[in-house]
């Protein structure tokens, strides 16, 4: 009792150091699921690679790529995108992520195929089938004067 004579309860010393113990191990368990939630969590959703580089890049002569050929090349902003030549005087440049999940589309058969999943592009990207969500992101392609194909940046 206290001069008041209210009941004092006397605290253990001993389970106030538990509950402190017990307080520290639970915020360290939480630092520690943070640190492995948080890399997990930015692999399974990374932020978005800006696109918008103004920076065109020389994909080098047109004679290079013969009608119906394509050559995998690096954009501005690290992408890598795909050169296809469709015709005489039309290229197209496609980003070789695909939009489902990021794994790199490869040019098969006359078509863009995901290894992933199986989604499958047209030539100029349009999505055929598979569990993308959209089609295959454009980038503008320009022949100049010198007879060199540039990409710029993405169409749209
Ligand atoms: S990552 Fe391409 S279809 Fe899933």
């Amino acid at each position: 009792m206290d001069k008041s004579g209210r009941q004092v309860e006397l605290m253990d010393p001993k389970l106030s150091r538990k509950r402190f113990l017990d307080t520290l191990m639970g915020a360290g368990g939480l630092g520690v699921i943070s640190v492995i939630a948080y890399p997990l969590l930015k692999f399974v959703n990374p932020p978005a690679r800006s696109s918008e580089s103004s920076e065109w890049v020389d994909a080098g002569p047109a004679e290079e790529i013969q009608t119906g050929g394509f050559k995998t090349i690096m954009h501005a902003s690290g992408i890598p995108l795909v050169l296809v030549r469709r015709s005489e005087d039309e290229f197209i440049a496609l980003e070789k992520k695909c939009p489902h999940l990021g794994c790199m589309v490869e040019l098969e058969q006359g078509e863009m195929f995901c290894p992933c999943h199986g989604a499958k592009f047209t030539l100029d990207g349009t999505r055929i089938t598979g569990p993308s969500p959209r089609d295959l992101k454009r980038y503008k392609v320009e022949v100049r004067p010198d007879g060199h194909v540039f990409v710029g940046k993405e169409v749209g």
